[in-house]
């Protein structure tokens, strides 16, 4: 299915999506802590969704070709784990790092939305990875406008990534959304400028860079689902669902207690104020 532009009605219902979603990760935030379990996390942030919002939980019983479905509301991927961490037995300890990925439906359309969390007190080294890979999805962002490309996006995500030492999960990627959780196109997060898809205004996609302090390379675990870097280095995900506007871009999954956006170039290549 080719990539749709949303109507002004879709538009307002996945404001309302994006931002509950944004919600969820304001409402745990202040959980996450040393000694609970990642379960604890999922069963909080699922009772929120279900019980406050009335949303339904995306991911539980989420069963793309190919996978088994989806066991829980959220996914919680610590540390070495990439992406699709299942919640479960798992203690956060001091130090560790945490990716929360809450996706609602509200009404009919998805919102799409992920953040670092540290456990306590984090290392140098993990706080960085966790800033910088912050910066990659607010570079990309910053790309977002009629007639970018979506090389454009993916090529400001890679740069600013590699030039910090770091590698970009090549096996995963961003995508469009509504109705549906994962629609056509897909945003990748490395490429080349000028290259690939032009945006148009009306287009809605997640950007949601992975990145790796070590090699690019992932495995998958025996479940299925947890995405682990092969080298077992620290790797870290920021994701916001993002609308193309005439002007630029909105990004829709806002709330009051998601973290400012950093201070990076507005396009890359350019040159900072
Ligand atoms: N929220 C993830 C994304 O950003 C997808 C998770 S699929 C699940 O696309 F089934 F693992 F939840
Ligand atoms: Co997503
Ligand atoms: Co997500």
């Amino acid at each position: 299915m080719a990539i749709t532009l949303k109507t002004p009605d879709e538009i307002a219902a996945m404001r309302i999506a994006g931002r509950l979603a944004a919600e969820v990760l304001d409402y745990i935030a202040p959980f996450v802590k040393p000694g609970i379990t990642t379960g604890e996390i999922d069963t909080l942030c699922h009772r929120y969704m279900v019980d406050v919002q009335n949303t339904i939980p995306a991911p539980l019983n989420y069963a793309p070709p190919g996978y088994s479905p989806y066991p829980k509301s959220i996914c919680t991927s610590v540390n070495h784990q990439v992406c699709h961490g299942i919640p479960g037995e798992k203690v956060l300890r001091n130090g560790d790092i945490v990716n929360i990925d809450i996706t609602v439906i509200k009404d009919g359309f998805h919102g799409d939305t992920s953040r670092m969390f540290v456990v306590g007190e984090p290392s140098i080294a993990a706080r960085r990875l966790c800033e910088v890979t912050h910066e990659c999805l607010w570079i990309g962002i910053g790309q977002v406008r009629p007639g970018a490309t979506l090389g454009d996006i993916g090529h400001a995500i890679q740069r600013h990534a590699e030039a910090a030492g770091y590698s970009i999960v090549r096996e995963f990627c961003g995508h469009g959304i509504g109705r549906r959780f994962h629609e056509e196109p897909q945003i990748l997060h490395y490429g080349r400028p000028g290259t690939g898809e032009r945006l148009q205004a009306g287009m809605i996609f997640t950007i949601e860079p992975m990145v790796n302090a070590g090699r690019r390379e992932i495995r998958e675990m025996a479940d299925g689902w947890t995405i682990v870097t092969k080298d077992h280095s620290l790797s870290a995900q920021w994701e916001h669902t993002v609308l193309v506007t005439e002007a630029g871009h909105e990004v829709l999954t806002v709330s009051a207690g998601m973290p400012a956006r950093p201070p990076v170039p507005e396009r890359a290549g350019s040159t900072p104020a």
